[in-house]
């Protein structure tokens, strides 16, 4: 059984949200922003890569930047929904721009234990969360200005996974996606088919008329991009958990059609910088900095 959600959603707090589409990784990112203040977040930013050339840059990152300086809001808050695995985190380099505290669920310190030893790093990297401002548990809340966000533990596409409920908007992160494209694997380290199942209908027990912002979008069957829905929505309309579609059915539908996805792309300097909240390695005694590619262990 899912779990009760641990707040009372406040539908009458309308939250200004601004999207931000990375074509590379098909990532949404978002600003958020507290119509009765100029405070806003930042959920899920993304920092370019170049992979075969090594090469990172800031341009997805400046254009939120831009756009919250030319508004005159002030940042508060860096959310990122979970460790991700097909994107790297953009949230310190923002931060040294604009401010604010960066937070994720308080399970990143499993998944740093995880990837500490898939990356083999020393001990010099830390597995217990520090690099972080604030490790969220189910249940938390925090502010945004004058809104409270609360935060709902939805674990399964990772362990970490956490969906950030903002008046009548919730970004889901992995969880869910629009609902012609079902959900997120499960089959990373840590994650899970029946606990992402279970997950999905604490998300789907949100009140109908909750707007839902994706964290990724591939725009299946050719329609184009889309990143907003609502609970209603996918209740009815998701491709894998609408109508009523039960738990093992899911469990054996997600866990067949895992085994036969690749890798996704980023995913080694994704999780190398993400489980460091979006840091790079330290440099080495030359001064230069590298990230690692197992062989033969993902
Ligand atoms: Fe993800």
């Amino acid at each position: 059984m899912a779990e009760p959600l641990p707040f009372t959603p406040d539908l009458s707090v309308k939250p200004v949200v601004v999207p931000f589409f990375d074509q590379p990784t098909n990532t949404i990112s978002y600003i958020v922003k507290d119509p009765a203040s100029d405070a806003c977040a930042v959920v899920d930013s993304v920092m370019d890569i170049d992979y075969a050339a090594g090469r990172i840059t800031y341009d997805g990152a400046d254009k939120i930047i831009a756009y919250i300086r030319e508004h005159g809001w002030r940042l508060e808050w860096l959310i990122e929904t979970h460790v991700h695995a097909d994107h790297l985190s953009a949230a310190p380099y923002i931060q040294t721009k604009l401010g604010g505290k960066l937070g994720i669920g308080e399970n990143i310190t499993i998944v740093q234990d995880t990837f500490g030893k898939i990356f083999n790093e020393g001990t010099e990297f830390q597995r217990d969360g520090s690099q972080f401002d604030r490790l969220f548990k189910d249940g938390d809340s925090y502010k945004i200005g004058g809104m409270t966000a609360h935060v709902i533990h939805t674990p399964g596409h990772t362990p970490a996974c956490m969906t950030h409920c903002i008046g009548d908007a919730a970004f889901v992160g992995d969880t869910l996606f629009m609902p012609d494209g079902g959900s997120a694997r499960a089959d990373f380290p840590g994650g899970d088919a029946r606990t992402l199942y279970r997950s999905i209908q604490r998300v789907l027990a949100l009140p109908g008329e909750m707007r839902l912002f994706m964290c990724h979008d591939y725009g299946p069957n050719g329609r184009d991009i889309q990143w907003e829905t609502t609970v209603a929505d996918e209740r009815e309309h998701n491709i894998h958990v609408g109508k009523g579609i039960g738990e093992d059915e899911f469990v054996k539908m997600r866990e067949s059609r895992d085994a036969t996805l690749d890798m996704p792309r980023l995913i080694i300097p994704s999780l190398q910088v993400n489980m460091r909240a979006g840091q790079l390695p330290p440099a080495d005694d030359s001064g230069k900095t590298f990230l690692k590619v197992p062989v033969n262990t993902l």
